[in-house]
């Protein structure tokens, strides 16, 4: 069990703009723990670090490995102040960004070459970047195309009504690619995707993590394949979100304790 990640997702991860709970980050910590105990190697990479709230979980789970990649177009503010604002997230974290694998521009317009230039082929991607159909479709097909045999893709805004082209997207990119690629597991945001050959692993690995027995687990059938739902139960989200109102962000993580 990982105590200082765990911490680190109760405690710091709320005191970063963003977008990624405890549910899913303990699906990350899970898949990438798996993955470490196996010896399943390769980089990690994000599109759409928006202020780092996910990339510096990745950062964290992965280390001492400085293999993380973050892709985004940091221009959501004038000038250059959300690049800024990630780099002095990470400083203040204590996880200062390598701006060697930083890439500053459009992730529909990247070369594959460029991301396996930089951390090789990629164990765990996600995708949290544009959420138009266009930007959904070119995405998947460049994460595919440098994913590792063993490689896990995490599509963000997944049956999010206020985001359709984002479930449009990652349902054509499974239908299309359903010799290769299925679903084994989702939560209320996210998809998690895998070879087909890997579905049984990592479905396995997500029933008996330790991190996920507070949630509640539903077999389903997602085109084609048997997909873990992970359901947050409300008395854990209201005990998780009072305690993070009065500021007991390190006791939260009794909303979650795996016994
Ligand atoms: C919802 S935010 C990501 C949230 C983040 N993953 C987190 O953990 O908080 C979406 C991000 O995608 C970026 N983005 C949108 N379109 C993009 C594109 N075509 N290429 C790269 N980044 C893009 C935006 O700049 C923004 O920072």
């Amino acid at each position: 069990m990982n105590s200082s990640v765990r911490k680190f997702v109760f405690r710091d991860l709320q005191k970063i703009d963003g977008y990624i709970d405890p549910p899913d980050a303990l699906v990350f910590l899970s898949l990438i723990e798996k993955q470490q105990q196996e010896n399943l190697l390769g980089g990690l990479a994000e599109i759409g670090v928006y202020y780092g709230r996910s990339y510096f979980l990745l950062r964290k789970i992965s280390a001492p490995d400085n293999n993380v990649l973050a892709i985004d177009l940091f221009d959501i503010e004038a000038g250059d102040a959300q690049y800024q604002r990630f780099l002095d997230n990470g400083r203040s974290m204590g996880i200062p960004v390598d701006e060697e694998l930083v890439i500053s521009g459009d992730s529909t317009r990247l070369d594959p070459q460029a991301i396996i230039d930089k951390i090789g082929k990629v164990r765990f991607f996600s995708i949290d970047g544009g959420h138009l159909l266009r930007h959904v479709v070119a995405d998947s097909h460049l994460a595919g195309s440098v994913l590792a045999d063993h490689g896990i893709i995490a599509f963000d805004d997944t049956f999010n009504p206020a985001w359709p082209e984002v479930t449009i997207g990652v349902s054509d990119f499974l239908r299309r690619n359903s010799d290769r690629f299925v679903a084994f597991c989702m939560t209320k945001y996210k998809t998690y995707v895998c070879r087909r050959e890997y579905h049984d692993f990592y479905r396995a690995a997500i029933c008996e993590a330790q991190h996920l027995k507070p949630f509640e687990h539903a077999d389903m059938d997602f085109l084609g394949s048997k997909v873990v739902r992970l359901h947050n139960p409300l008395n854990r989200r209201v005990a998780y979100e009072v305690m993070q109102r009065l500021g007991m962000g390190g006791l939260s993580e009794w909303a979650y304790r795996p016994g």
